[in-house]
């Protein structure tokens, strides 16, 4: 296989109410990963479309995102910030995707049995093929590093399936058109530590999630310092103080999650944290919490309120976005229609 360049590629749904979870999860390491790599963030709309979505909710929701990118600190003018729906090559590849993929590799995905459920019949096929497109995302742009949360592993294998199928199945017209053994790169994920696993705030065993029926559950990016302190004051805890070593958390879900997210948010190990604040009661440790969580989120929060002010703005960033995208894309599919045989 050729020596690909390192580009790092990731998406962001934008189905609304960005949280904490999003933030540790992706956007952080989104923002290191500028200084090391050339980058592509895209905000995945069309991804957003395969459950139900109010239009205004999802134009809203696109502005939204690329409001919290910019406010956390991705640089669009040194990286490429867009959306998905204005690159038409994202959906051309996904449908040539979907021609690779195999029923029994997309049936395999526990992410869309999750989203289904009992409903499987009555979902859209879109919601099913969503991993064709999500390979589609990454691979329009041979990007080989991708920054996704634990949740997203699975898809990314099938990301790296398609990229071996689609080499071996052309491999002889790749090798005819002048691309050597190889066409795709197999996309590595980049995946954190458990320390950035955030979970709700009122359930230490549920994944901090946009769609929880309490608002109380989550720090949304767009909290103000105000919502950020009460929600931390009213987060579940349990009656004993904190443990001084990490395996004192266990079988403590909610301590275990608090003292988590303070040390992903001071750039610490849990280990620190309780040498720290082992032995004293939550009431100390909460005040601290909320100290790093505002000092963190109610900058990003402000700016992005800033910037939702003035959309045409964030559209320019998103249509510049996306005519540097599709530069990178458009000779990727054209290549990938000589490989294929379509005429062109
Ligand atoms: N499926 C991802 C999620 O829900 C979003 C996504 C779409 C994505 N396309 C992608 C992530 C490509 C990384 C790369 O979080």
């Amino acid at each position: 296989m050729p020596p690909f360049p390192e580009r790092v590629f990731s998406g962001v749904q934008p189905t609304g109410n960005l949280h904490l979870g999003n933030y540790l999860g992706a956007i952080k390491k989104f923002v290191a990963l500028q200084q090391t790599h050339e980058c592509l963030y895209c905000v995945v709309d069309m991804h957003a479309i395969t459950v139900p979505l109010p239009p205004a909710d999802l134009k809203h929701n696109i502005r939204e995102v690329t409001a919290a990118f910019i406010a956390a600190g991705i640089d669009p003018q040194k990286h490429i910030v867009f959306n998905q729906s204005q690159v038409a090559e994202h959906a051309e590849l996904a449908w040539v995707f979907n021609c690779v993929a195999r029923m029994g590799w997309l049936n395999r995905m526990t992410q869309f049995k999750d989203k289904a459920g009992k409903n499987s019949e009555n979902v859209s096929v879109g919601l099913f093929a969503y991993p064709a497109l999500m390979a589609a995302d990454i691979l329009v742009y041979r990007a080989t590093h991708v920054p996704v949360g634990e949740d997203q592993k699975q898809h990314l294998e099938l990301s790296r399936d398609i990229a071996q199928k689609f080499n071996n199945d052309f491999a002889a017209s790749i090798a005819a058109n002048g691309h050597g053994d190889a066409f795709f790169p197999l996309p590595e994920p980049l995946i954190q530590g458990p320390a950035t696993r955030v979970m709700s705030l009122r359930d230490g065993s549920k994944k901090m999630s946009k769609s929880d029926a309490s608002d109380y559950s989550r720090l949304n990016l767009s909290d103000d310092a105000d919502a950020i302190a009460q929600k931390i004051r009213k987060a579940k805890t349990d009656p004993e103080p904190l443990p001084s070593e990490v395996a004192g958390l266990a079988g403590r879900p909610e301590a275990d999650n608090l003292v988590g997210i303070y040390a992903a948010l001071k750039g610490e190990t849990k280990e620190r944290v309780l040498a720290q604040f082992g032995g004293q009661n939550f009431s100390g440790f909460k005040a601290a919490l909320v100290d790093v969580a505002v000092a963190t989120l109610d900058p990003i929060g402000t700016e992005m309120k800033r910037l939702m002010r003035d959309p045409g703005h964030l559209e320019g960033v998103l249509n510049q976005g996306a005519a540097r995208a599709r530069a990178i894309a458009a000779p990727v599919m054209s290549a990938v229609k000589d490989i294929l045989g379509f005429v062109r």
